[in-house]
């Protein structure tokens, strides 16, 4: 199919699109990709300090949302190496919250969320909204764009590492998983695993409530749109999802 040219609308010229940008979000994610702490704590940030790194893209014609995209900027150059096995949580809190870190001069972009309408999916929308989050790096001097990727068919698969299933190849020789595929057709490498991206925690009723499922025993439990287990632990009221991401580096020339 051919991609329509999609018009590229940063929240900031545009904050009435703000109200929108966060249904569609809303919408996108089972309930208990909601609690996660740190997100809680950071993500208003986005549309407070960083309104001009959030940003829609609009169909022609009727200028309606066809996709999202999050990124925030950090104020210094980052390499591969420097990358933590804490994701997109460790990204939230190294920026919003000022960490000095190692200082290599520079600036780079972080990848936090992409979405695509759900009457947009499989429509190749996705590669447009990675493509504009890269010329949102290059406009603002980032020489790289990291993303924690969430591999979208991983929660297929929960009971397999996460560091065999980003290996996976189709017969292709690309990756199985159809997200990552996206960001290595646009040149991107795959750098490691970030085993503790996300943490959700609750009560064993808070996950009973999120899931629609009952947990009599203690022990891990496949759930759907999880990318691994949760584990209930019923003699400390707790419930625990500890999500792992995978580390991708797109270099912005
Ligand atoms: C992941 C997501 C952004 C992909 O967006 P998209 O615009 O649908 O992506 P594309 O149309 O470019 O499709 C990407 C690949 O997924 C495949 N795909 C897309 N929708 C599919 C579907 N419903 N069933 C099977 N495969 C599908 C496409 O065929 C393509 O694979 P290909 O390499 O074989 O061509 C979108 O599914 C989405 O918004 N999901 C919910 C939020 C999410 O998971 N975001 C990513 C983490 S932040």
């Amino acid at each position: 199919m051919i991609t329509p040219d999609f018009t590229p609308a940063s929240l900031k010229d545009r904050p009435d699109l703000i109200a929108p940008v966060k249904e569609i979000c809303a919408a996108a994610w089972p309930e208990f990709m909601n609690h996660d702490e740190i997100v809680g704590e950071y993500w208003w940030q986005l549309y407070e300090n960083y309104l001009e790194y959030q940003f829609a893209l609009l169909e022609p014609g009727s200028g309606k949302i066809a996709a999202v995209g999050n990124c925030i900027p950090m104020e210094r150059r980052v390499v591969p190496g420097q990358l933590d096995d804490g994701g997109l949580d460790w990204i939230l809190r190294e920026v919003c919250e000022g960490k000095p870190g190692g200082r290599l001069s520079g600036r780079t972009l972080f990848a936090l969320q992409i979405i695509s309408a759900p009457n947009w999916r499989g429509k190749a929308v996705s590669t447009k909204t990675v493509q504009h989050m890269i010329a949102i790096g290059k406009a603002h001097k980032c020489t790289s764009l990291y993303a924690p990727v969430r591999p979208n068919r991983k929660s297929l698969y929960p009971l397999t590492p996460m560091e065999r299933y980003v290996n996976w190849k189709t017969r292709e020789g690309m990756p199985f998983d159809p997200w990552m595929r996206v960001h290595v057709r646009l040149g991107a490498e795959v750098v490691k695993v970030c085993p503790e991206s996300m943490y959700m925690s609750g009560t064993v009723a808070e996950w009973e409530s999120w899931t629609g499922l009952l947990f009599p025993e203690s022990g891990q439990y496949v759930i759907s749109g999880a990318l691994v287990p949760i584990l209930i632990d019923l003699a400390n009221d707790i419930g625990m999802y500890l999500e792992p991401n995978v580390w991708m580096h797109h270099r912005i020339e």
